[in-house]
């Protein structure tokens, strides 16, 4: 089942079963060094085809997909008699790495593929394109660094392929008689924005887990709250509350995600901004329903 050519001078270790992930088919061995030179040997579990769990293991890889939780308790055991784990400790994906999913780059951690200093992306956010996802900053259009607004976008959010972001360079005066950019072509045309400017809504601001769905588009000076889900081809023209979900053109709400009491309680619990490990402790409570039960 199992190779056990292990290096022989590693911590003991603890696997524990209760963080492997639902339907993980196998756990892999990688071994790597770390900051202080000392060579570790840590597990992943996942639900991988067994090619990709081979490519990305150097050592061993456990089949986990024929046997009963139990035997996987018990092989556990004997792997940690052989103290062959480090107690590297299941805190999710690493948040600096580009591409958290195994062996698929249409996903990326977004914070780190951004080059622009006027785009600012929290921790864990993620964004999927179907072609490349270096179209994210092609879709924040009108962008211009001499109008100097910026996109902020929180933490743990969640941007499907498509969506758009118009920004405040895309604005004409609405309120002259004529809209014309007169002045950008010069020629005698400067002075039509004399004593002038044009409109500008601010920065676009998107909270914390926030959900925007497929082909979305935010228009500028738009603050979205935390929790709050854009339904897809929504175009959003206005601030929409924390925890509601919003869609259509203009994007109006649908529904409230949760009552008021336990809106309240998670904008003050901010689970977005606890330490990883506590994160970690609550995902199963995270993706269930009940406030009361999150923090422990
Ligand atoms: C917004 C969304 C989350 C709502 O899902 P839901 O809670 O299951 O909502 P329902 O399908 O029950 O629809 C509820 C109401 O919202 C409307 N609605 C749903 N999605 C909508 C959308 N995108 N735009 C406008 N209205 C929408 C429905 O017509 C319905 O209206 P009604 O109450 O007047 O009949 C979902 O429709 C959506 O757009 N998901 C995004 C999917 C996506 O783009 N994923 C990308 C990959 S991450």
């Amino acid at each position: 089942m199992f190779a056990n050519a292990y290096p022989p001078d590693i911590d003991e270790g603890v696997l524990d079963i209760m963080a492997l992930p639902d339907g993980a088919n196998y756990l892999h061995w990688v071994s790597d060094t770390n900051s202080d030179g000392r060579q570790y040997i840590g597990y992943r579990a996942g639900k991988y085809l067994k090619e990709e769990a081979l490519k990305n293991s150097n050592n061993d890889i456990l089949d986990m997909s024929e046997l009963k939780v139990s035997e996987i308790v018990q092989t556990c055991r004997l792997l940690d008699n052989f103290s062959c784990l480090s107690k590297m400790p299941m805190n999710g994906p690493d948040k600096s790495t580009k591409f958290p999913l195994p062996n698929y780059d249409k996903l990326c951690f977004l914070k780190n593929i951004i080059t622009n200093p006027n785009i600012i992306v929290g921790d864990y956010t993620y964004y999927d394109d179907f072609e490349e996802v270096m179209n994210f900053e092609k879709n924040v259009k009108y962008h211009f660094d001499f109008v100097g607004d910026k996109l902020v976008i929180g933490k743990f959010c969640m941007i499907a392929s498509d969506v758009t972001f118009i920004m405040n360079g895309a604005n004409h005066l609405s309120k002259s008689l004529s809209s014309y950019p007169f002045a950008i072509f010069g020629n005698g045309w400067e002075r039509a924005m004399e004593g002038k400017s044009y409109p500008s809504k601010g920065d676009t601001v998107i909270g914390n887990d926030v959900w925007i769905g497929y082909n979305a588009t935010i228009m500028p000076g738009v603050a979205i709250g935390d929790g709050a889900i854009i339904g897809s081809n929504s175009t959003v023209v206005k601030d929409v509350e924390p925890y509601t979900i919003v869609g259509g053109n203009p994007a109006r709400s649908i529904r409230k995600r949760f009552d008021d009491e336990t809106i309240t309680r998670l904008l003050e619990l901010k689970w977005w901004d606890w330490e990883i490990e506590k994160i970690t402790a609550n995902v199963d409570k995270l993706t269930a329903g009940a406030v009361d039960k999150l923090g422990s």
